[in-house]
């Protein structure tokens, strides 16, 4: 049997990969973790269920959203900008990795036990955070929001309360994510 391949050219957490002759039809976990080293996404079910393996798609307006690569082909990725787990933490100028706001806030809650699920959550949870810069809501609208932000992520291991508080504490620490009413 030939194997097709075309490639694909991407930039992944700031920096651009590719161009890359890969196999057409492949999935893009396989791509992240076999081809270019972020093995950081995590194939979970492999269904499109767990949400394990997203990944934020970056639009050219600015927003952005979750895009789960286990049942995305890696050339719908063509062109575009994403980033991955590897793409959250910064480097301070002691050379030491600072984890994001999300990453230091799972970690302040004791969110996660085995880990496996978190770097969806993180994603989810970046997602979430910045569409609150750019469209704040009111306090009373918090709780649904988080729920609807993070539902579709599955964690088998820690009945998600402290992921969630863990969201709710950092939108009320961070200035400018919450309305003081419903109408601004
Ligand atoms: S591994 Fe992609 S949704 Fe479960
Ligand atoms: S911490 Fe183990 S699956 Fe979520």
């Amino acid at each position: 049997m030939k194997i097709t391949t075309r490639p694909i050219t991407l930039t992944i957490n700031g920096k651009k990969q590719g161009p890359l002759d890969i196999a057409e039809g492949m999935m893009m976990i396989d791509f992240l973790n076999e081809y270019v080293n972020l093995t950081g996404s995590r194939l979970g079910c492999g269904q499109g269920v767990c949400h394990a393996c997203v990944v934020i798609e970056d639009q050219p307006d600015g927003s952005s959203h979750e895009t789960r690569t286990c049942i995305t082909g890696a050339h719908y990725f063509d062109g575009k900008a994403i980033r991955t787990v590897e793409g959250h933490a910064t480097i301070n100028d002691k050379g030491e990795e600072v984890p994001s706001p999300v990453q230091q806030a799972f970690m302040d809650h004791y969110s996660f036990q085995c880990g496996y699920c978190t770097p969806g959550f993180v994603n989810a949870a970046t997602v979430f955070i910045e569409g609150l810069k750019r469209n704040p809501i009111a306090r009373d609208e918090l709780e649904e929001a988080i729920l609807k932000a993070m539902n579709n992520h599955i964690c088998r291991c820690t009945g998600y309360v402290r992921y969630y508080e863990a969201v709710r504490d950092l939108v009320l620490k961070t200035p400018g994510l919450i309305r003081e009413t419903k109408n601004g």
